[in-house]
């Protein structure tokens, strides 16, 4: 009986194991690309990276947009800020700009971008109807926003919940229906909706008209 339990309680550490690591995992080098290529990324334009984490998406950015371009790294938690600022100087990159976020603002300047990026980020939002207003008033019109989430994952749930965010959400993730449902009433227009993303994820990419 006590063999049973235990071997229970270690395929559920094991879950959670692989959840984190899961939800971890920064973003390769395939999937990049597949973001260029759905987002249309070009030399020139002005992307965000907003909760950039260690800022993989915002420094492969960079180097489409190029010296006439910008990016705009974004951090929440004010050690992977500054991080970001540390590796901005170590690459010597003067096209990237770094941003410390609030919890209701992206702090970015208005109008800005004719793309954003949230991987990973948006299930952490504790006020999404604000975020979704400020991210709104980021992007120029006709800018676009991209959304890489993922559904609630059991063992992610149990072993590292989200605090504060709105219960809807099911645990740690979002469904993609309530992403979709924010994005549309805070006046995005969904573009297109990809449920096939690396690593059981899926991408929205709504636009600011
Ligand atoms: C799971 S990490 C993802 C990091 C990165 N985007 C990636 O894909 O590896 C979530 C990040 O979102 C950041 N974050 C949470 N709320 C935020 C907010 N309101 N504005 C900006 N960043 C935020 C956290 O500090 C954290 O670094």
């Amino acid at each position: 009986m006590r063999k049973r339990a235990s071997s229970a309680q270690s395929r559920l550490v094991l879950v959670a194991l692989i959840a984190m690591v899961l939800a971890l995992a920064p973003a390769s080098s395939e999937e990049i690309a597949r973001l260029q290529k759905l987002m249309e990324w070009k030399a020139g334009q002005t992307i965000a990276d907003v909760g950039a984490g260690e800022g993989e998406i915002g420094f492969a950015a960079a180097k489409v947009v190029g010296e006439q371009g910008r990016v705009y790294l974004t951090e929440l938690d004010e050690k992977k800020r500054k991080g970001l600022e540390d590796e901005v100087r170590t690459r010597a990159l003067k096209n990237v700009t770094v941003v410390q976020a609030a919890v209701k603002e992206t702090n970015l300047p208005v109008a800005c971008c004719d793309a954003i990026v949230l991987r990973r980020v948006y299930h952490h939002l504790t006020a999404p109807g604000e975020m979704d207003a400020s991210l709104l008033r980021s992007l120029k019109p006709g800018g676009e926003l991209a959304v890489i989430d993922f559904s609630p994952r059991k063992g992610l749930s149990e072993s590292d919940p989200v605090e504060g965010v709105p219960a809807n959400r099911g645990g740690h993730g979002i469904p993609q229906k309530i992403l979709v449902e924010e994005l549309k009433a805070a006046g995005f227009k969904i573009q297109k909706v990809v449920g096939d993303w690396p690593e059981d994820s899926y991408c929205v990419v709504a636009k600011r008209e």
